[in-house]
């Protein structure tokens, strides 16, 4: 009888209050990022700390690189550790982890209603055979920043096509104070993303629907980064560093007020506007510049949450993520680290909206942006991809013989 009296308590507390109050026992769950550079992470779970007492947030800082991190989730997974209670992840991993079994399925944890409030790329990019996989924290899709005010006392409209920045760059640089166009030219998945777009804009494909390599069929794949290649050597409008440039290397030259196009996600702009930034109010955004007769693409990014089956403590994860992706959440994320909502109601937020008006555009961009391909082996693409257009602008290896070599090697990947 006592017994069952207890034990009646013990339902009532869990019911009124839920788990953590009964959880006594202090429980530690970490993740695995870059560098909070923003300091928005630790407002963030100094927040959360404070209203669960008993969950500790540990967030480790990690490189910089997403395959980089990926292959280090990657390793402790294969493992079966629990180093990791939530994989913060990139959209392009998802097929991979959930494939492996790594992740567990999150999908019914959320409302048909409360998954229908983030935006579709962002949900889809955590989907795999069917199943959410990643509550989506963090939404990203490429584009071009400009110096306004250089375009604009030289009379110039934001460039349009290759043609039209390549010749605005050359007459407004002066290196090496000030470049035409800074990139991500490093041999990583910042390459890609750059690449999938001039490719893209050039009415070229990686693969067709049915996942065929189509990359070597027409022209657009060579032409492509033949002008990656040219940027740099022919038009000297980029700096030749930039072949080791990641997203910060490059963006520091931009913030820094020594380039005038720069090639990034929209994170740049928040940082751009800070009171201390040397290019604040001269900054314009534009869609990234297409081949002459075709259309301007934008690869989709983005960040999410994905919860390890390896965890010991999966449900205090799941409280921390509810938490994470909250509309405020994100709203504080947007103010510290400049981050891009995953939320179609924080695109207007009358806050956001005084910093930076571009905001209705940039949702226009966020929903329009493509994904690359989602693939249990992207991975392995990408990084056949990575060698070949590096080995190219580079001059290792001429555009046309990276094309040849990159695509037989996908098909070969892929038992094609
Ligand atoms: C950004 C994007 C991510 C992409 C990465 C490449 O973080 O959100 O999707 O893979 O850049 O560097």
């Amino acid at each position: 009888m006592r017994n069952l009296r207890l034990w009646g308590v013990v339902f009532c507390v869990v019911v009124l209050f839920g788990i953590p109050v009964f959880a006594q026992e202090k429980v530690t769950i970490r993740w695995l990022f870059e560098t909070d550079f923003g300091g928005g992470w630790k407002v963030l779970m100094e927040r959360f700390e404070a209203m669960y007492p008993n969950i500790d947030v540990e967030m480790q800082e990690g490189p910089a690189a997403t395959n980089v991190r990926e292959d280090m989730y990657a390793t402790s997974f294969m493992a079966g550790e629990s180093t990791y209670d939530m994989a913060y992840a990139d959209l392009i991993w998802i097929p991979k982890f959930a494939a492996a079994g790594w992740i567990i399925p999150l999908g019914d944890r959320l409302s048909p209603y409360e998954i229908a409030q983030f935006l579709p790329g962002d949900i889809a990019g955590g989907m795999y055979q069917g199943k959410l996989y990643r509550i989506p924290s963090q939404s990203d899709a490429g584009m071009l920043y400009y110096r306004k005010d250089l375009l604009e006392q030289a009379g110039f409209e934001p460039p349009r096509t290759w043609d039209d920045l390549v010749e605005q760059a050359q007459k407004l640089q002066n290196p090496p104070e000030l470049w035409g166009f800074v990139w991500q030219g490093n041999q990583y998945e910042g390459l890609i993303c750059d690449y999938l777009e001039l490719l893209w804009g050039a009415g070229g494909e990686l693969l067709d629907a049915e996942g065929k390599v189509v990359l070597d069929k027409g022209t657009a794949a060579v032409e492509a980064l033949q002008f990656m290649y040219d940027v740099i050597h022919t038009y000297k409008i980029s700096p030749p560093g930039v072949t080791t440039y990641q997203e910060e290397e490059s963006r520091h030259v931009f913030h820094n007020g020594q380039a005038v196009f720069h090639r990034n996600w929209p994170y740049v702009w928040t940082l751009a506007q800070k009171e201390d930034s040397p290019i604040r109010g001269k900054v314009g955004i534009t869609p990234m510049v297409h081949k002459k007769g075709f259309q301007s693409a934008a690869t989709q990014g983005g960040w999410g949450w994905t919860i390890s089956k390896f965890s010991k403590n999966p449900e205090a994860a799941w409280e921390w993520i509810k938490f994470a992706t909250s509309y405020e959440s994100q709203k504080t994320l947007h103010f510290h680290n400049g981050y891009i909502p995953t939320r179609h109601a924080l695109f207007a937020d009358p806050d956001i909206l005084k910093e930076s008006p571009h905001y209705p555009d940039l949702w226009r961009v966020q929903i329009n942006a493509r994904t690359r391909p989602q693939h249990p082996q992207y991975a392995q693409i990408s990084d056949i991809l990575q060698r070949n257009i590096h080995a190219a602008i580079t001059g290792t290896i001429t555009p046309e013989e990276a094309i040849k070599r990159a695509a037989a090697e996908i098909r070969e990947l892929l038992g094609q």
